[in-house]
C-alpha cells in the first residue's frame, strides 16, 4: 500500500512536473511572440492601391483624370492660402510624407511604390493637365481620394491633415509644373 501511495505520489510529481514544463514552454512561445519587432509602419495610414487588380502592363495615364469627378463646388472652391515661402515649406514637408511615394520627390511620379501599383500615378510636372485643373479640384481630389473603376486608386488625406495642410500641399505641388 504503502509502496502504491509513493507511485501515485511519484506520479503526481511527474504529472505536476509536466504541467509546469508545459507552462513554461507557454509562456517562452507567448514572450517570443510578443518579442517580434512591430511591423514596419506604411507610409501613409490607406493602403488602397493594392486592391486594383493588376493587369500585366501599367496602365499608362494623363495627370488630370479624377478630377472629373469633383462635384462643382468642389472645383469652384477658392485657395484661402497665400503660396508664400511659409506654406510652401509645410507643403513640402507634408507632400514629402504623404505622396512622394507614389508621386516622386518631384512630382514625376518617379517614386518607389508607384512601380508596384498598376495605375501610374498622377504626372504632377504636366503644365498641360495641371494648368486645366483647379485648386479646388485638387483640394477635393486630395482629400477624397478618388476612385477609379469603383476602386480606389489614390488613398484620401482628409482623415490625416486639416485643410490647412492640404491647401499648403496644392500650394506646393503648383511648383512641380512651373
Ligand atoms: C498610393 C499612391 C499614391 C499616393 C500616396 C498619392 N497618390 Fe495621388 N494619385 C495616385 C494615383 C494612382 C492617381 C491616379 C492617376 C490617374 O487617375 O490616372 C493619383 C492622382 C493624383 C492627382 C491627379 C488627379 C486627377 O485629376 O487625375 C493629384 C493632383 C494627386 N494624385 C496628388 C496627390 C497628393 C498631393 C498626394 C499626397 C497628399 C497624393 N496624390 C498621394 C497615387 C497616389
Amino acid at each position: 500500500m504503502i509502496d502504491k501511495e509513493g507511485e501515485r505520489g511519484e506520479m503526481r510529481k511527474s504529472n505536476l512536473c509536466a504541467v509546469v514544463c508545459i507552462s513554461l514552454v507557454a509562456v517562452w512561445v507567448v514572450s517570443c511572440a510578443k518579442q517580434k519587432p512591430p511591423e514596419a509602419p506604411p507610409a501613409t495610414t490607406a493602403k488602397p492601391v493594392e486592391a486594383v487588380q493588376a493587369p500585366s502592363q501599367p496602365e499608362q495615364v494623363a495627370a488630370v483624370g479624377l478630377a472629373e469627378q469633383a462635384p462643382a463646388d468642389a472645383k469652384a472652391k477658392v485657395n484661402p492660402t497665400k503660396a508664400d515661402a511659409a506654406s510652401l515649406e509645410d507643403g513640402k514637408t507634408l507632400y514629402t510624407h504623404y505622396c512622394a511615394e507614389c508621386h516622386g520627390v518631384k512630382g514625376d511620379r518617379k517614386g518607389p511604390v508607384a512601380a508596384k501599383f498598376s495605375l501610374a500615378p498622377a504626372d504632377l510636372t504636366n503644365k498641360k493637365d495641371m494648368g486645366t485643373i483647379t485648386d479646388g479640384t485638387l483640394f477635393w481630389v486630395i482629400t477624397e481620394g478618388p476612385h477609379k473603376g469603383g476602386q480606389m486608386v489614390m488613398p484620401g488625406f482628409g482623415i490625416s491633415t486639416t485643410d490647412e495642410e492640404i491647401w499648403h500641399i496644392v500650394d506646393y505641388i503648383r511648383t512641380f509644373s512651373k
